[in-house]
Formats: structure tokens, C-alpha cells, sequence
């Protein structure tokens, strides 16, 4: 297939565009670099062996969306792009609402008149709000906490009245857990801006020297050492999973929900122990109070996915942190040499 991947130039992105030519598709990238490295593209090019087509446009803009379509002849669309900074967007709601929403309705617009019948959407667990209980099961109650998690959710919502109206269009929604590691060769991985507000991406550059410790968000949480519970997935993991959604796309009509993640919760306590033993570097760490809007724990039933698509997440925890590390320490600066 001929896919489109949105934010393509992302850190999930560009692992999916790998895992997606590896599988025998072709990938065309639309990003227009506001959380991305135009590097990526190059690195990219050098693990795939391909010249990938490349729009550096926002897919909120319908003119640049629709020459990109009559061009292009697109079988299915993975849909990354999207701002996902969860503090921002509770300062900057409109700005979340508008952009978040307006490149899905572009897209969809663009899609229909195309006749483009295949959506893969990355929604995350986030949509779950605050679980009632662990592991998250695809049917249990959404609801969020914050206009970042709203736009996933009314996305979702979006995305399943259109394949109700449209008989011919597939949507699969995945909601991703925690994504960490980086692709084995080093050479891509993510590269936050500024102070990284996700765990792994903090330890790395606290191992690389670059911030001086790692706050722990608090110890009072009900889990096995107090810290809160997460379910960690290696990013080629996921992008795996994006190929198979995107095949079941094509096979089958509707809109079909699938978690992403593997199943095992651990701690940031845990999370800090095995990135120190799989590298040999010390995390020192103070513990902080709680971060607003976090929840206890948060861990997938990844049943469905293994079910029915046909995946399941393979890499261990000591390989996510090693592939983590070799991208950091590889790329001190991350893409900017
Ligand atoms: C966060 C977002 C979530 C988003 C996901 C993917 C929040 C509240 N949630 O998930 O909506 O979909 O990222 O980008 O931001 N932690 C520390 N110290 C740190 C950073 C994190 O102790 O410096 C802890 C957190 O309290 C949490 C765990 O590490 O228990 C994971 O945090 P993080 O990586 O930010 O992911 P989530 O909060 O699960």
C-alpha cells in the first residue's frame, strides 16, 4: 500500500515509516518540522535505502492537503501529526482544539474526495481518564483529565461517525501506552524540545549529564514502591503494530479500537533500577510531590490486539532501556549534530 503518515518526521512516525517499508509498503511523510528535524528525513533515508516522498506542509492547510492528494494517489493514511504537550494544552486549549482537530478534518475531507478508505489514528490511553481499575480494557469508560486528552478523545469520536456515515472507510484507533526505546541502529529516536516532560527522555539526559537529577513525582501512590505505574512499550514494538493495523484496515470495514501496550506495569522506581543496570549509569533522583493530573497506575490488556490483529509486543524492558541510551549517548544533542 501507498500510506501517508502524518507527523511522520515524529519520533512514532519515523519508527513506523521503517517498519512500514520493511513490510513492503510505500511511505510518504507530511510534516511541517514544528516538533521534528528536517535530520530525520536523511536518517531515514540512510536505514531504508529509500528516497522518501517528503511534504513539508500543515495538514490543517486544505489546499497544500488536497495537491498532495491529486498527486498522489494514497491507499491509507496513519494520522501522528498532532500537538500532545499535556501542561500546553491546558494553557493553550483553543490552540490544542484547532490544531488537533482541524488536520483530522482536512484529512478526512481530503480522504473522501480521494476515495482514500483506510484511517489508522494514534490515539492514547490517555482517553481511559482516570482508570477504574488496571489493565485497560478497549470497552471500558473514556473520559480525560485535560484538552490534550479531549482532542484524542473527540478524534476517536470524529473518526467513528465518519465510518458509520461511509460504508467504504476502515478506522482503526490505536491507544498507545507509554512508548520509550529508540530504533537498535541509534540513529533515530525522540528528541524532545526543551526540558523533556516524559520519564525516559528525563533519565537519559540526566545520564548524559545534561540535567543534574531526576524529580520522582511522588511515593505515596498505592503501587508496590509508591511510585506511579506505567506500561512502558519499545517504540518498534509499535510501529510493528501500525503495519498490522493498517493491513486490518484494509480487510475490514468499521472502526475497531485496539491498546497498544504489553500488558506489564512498572514503577518509576523500577523504571530508574533497570535503565541503571542495563547501562552501567547511576540515575540519582529526589522524590517530588505528585504531578497534577497523573493517575496511580495505568497498564494495558493488550488481549485484543493479539487476537485480532495478530500482535503483541516482544522487547524486554532491558532492551528498551539499552536502545534508549544508545540513541541518547549517540546524539548528545539529539538530531542537531
Ligand atoms: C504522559 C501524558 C499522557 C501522554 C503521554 C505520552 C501527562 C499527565 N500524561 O503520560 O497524556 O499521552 O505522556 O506522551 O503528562 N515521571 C516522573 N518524573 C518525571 C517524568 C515523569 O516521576 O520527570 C513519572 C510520572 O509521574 C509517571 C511516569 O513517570 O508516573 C510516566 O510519566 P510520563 O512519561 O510523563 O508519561 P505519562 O504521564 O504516563
Amino acid at each position: 500500500m501507498k500510506i501517508l503518515l502524518t507527523g511522520g518526521a515524529g519520533f512514532i512516525g519515523s519508527h513506523t515509516c521503517i517498519e512500514l517499508i520493511k513490510a513492503g509498503h510505500k511511505a510518504v511523510i507530511a510534516d511541517d518540522l514544528s516538533n521534528s528535524k528536517p535530520a530525520v528525513l536523511e536518517r531515514l533515508k540512510e536505514l531504508t535505502g529509500q528516497d522518501i516522498p517528503f511534504y513539508n506542509i500543515d495538514v490543517a492547510d486544505k489546499e497544500k492537503v488536497d495537491s498532495m492528494f491529486a498527486k498522489e494517489n494514497f491507499d491509507a493514511v496513519i494520522h501522528f501529526a498532532g500537538f500532545k504537550a499535556v501542561g500546553e494544552s491546558v494553557a493553550k486549549p483553543l490552540m490544542y482544539y484547532r490544531n488537533n482537530l482541524d488536520t483530522t478534518l482536512t484529512l478526512l475531507e481530503a480522504m473522501a474526495k480521494y476515495n482514500v478508505n483506510n484511517f489508522v489514528f494514534s490515539s492514547s490511553a490517555t482517553v481511559y481518564g482516570v482508570p477504574e481499575r488496571v489493565p485497560l480494557v478497549e470497552g471500558m469508560k473514556t473520559g480525560c483529565t485535560n484538552p490534550y486528552g479531549w482532542t484524542k478523545l473527540m478524534i476517536e469520536q470524529i473518526l467513528t461517525d465518519a465510518a458509520a456515515a461511509d460504508k467504504n472507510l476502515s478506522v482503526v484507533l490505536l491507544r498507545y501506552f507509554n512508548p520509550i526505546g529508540a530504533h537498535p541502529s541509534g540513529r533515530i529516536g525522540e528528541d524532545p524540545t526543551g526540558i523533556p516532560n516524559n520519564l525516559l527522555p528525563y533519565i537519559t539526559q540526566v545520564a548524559i549529564g545534561k540535567l543534574p537529577q531526576l524529580g520522582v513525582f511522588g511515593n505515596d501512590y498505592p503501587t508496590h514502591d509508591g511510585t506511579g505505574v506505567r506500561d512502558y512499550i519499545h517504540v518498534v514494538d509499535l510501529a510493528k503494530g501500525h503495519v498490522k493495523a493498517i493491513e486490518y484496515a484494509d480487510k475490514n470495514k468499521g472502526t475497531e479500537i485496539f491498546n497498544l501496550g504489553t500488558g506489564i506495569g512498572y514503577s518509576v522506581l523500577d523504571i530508574v533500577k533497570a535503565f541503571e543496570k542495563a547501562n552501567d549509569i547511576k540515575i540519582p533522583y529526589v522524590i517530588k510531590p505528585r504531578r497534577d493530573g497523573d493517575i496511580a497506575e495505568c497498564y494495558a490488556d493488550p488481549t485484543k490486539a493479539r487476537d485480532v490483529l495478530g500482535w503483541q509486543a516482544e522487547e524486554t524492558l532491558e532492551n528498551m532501556c539499552k536502545d534508549s541510551w544508545r540513541w541518547q549517548s549517540n546524539n548528545p544533542k539529539g538530531y542537531e549534530e
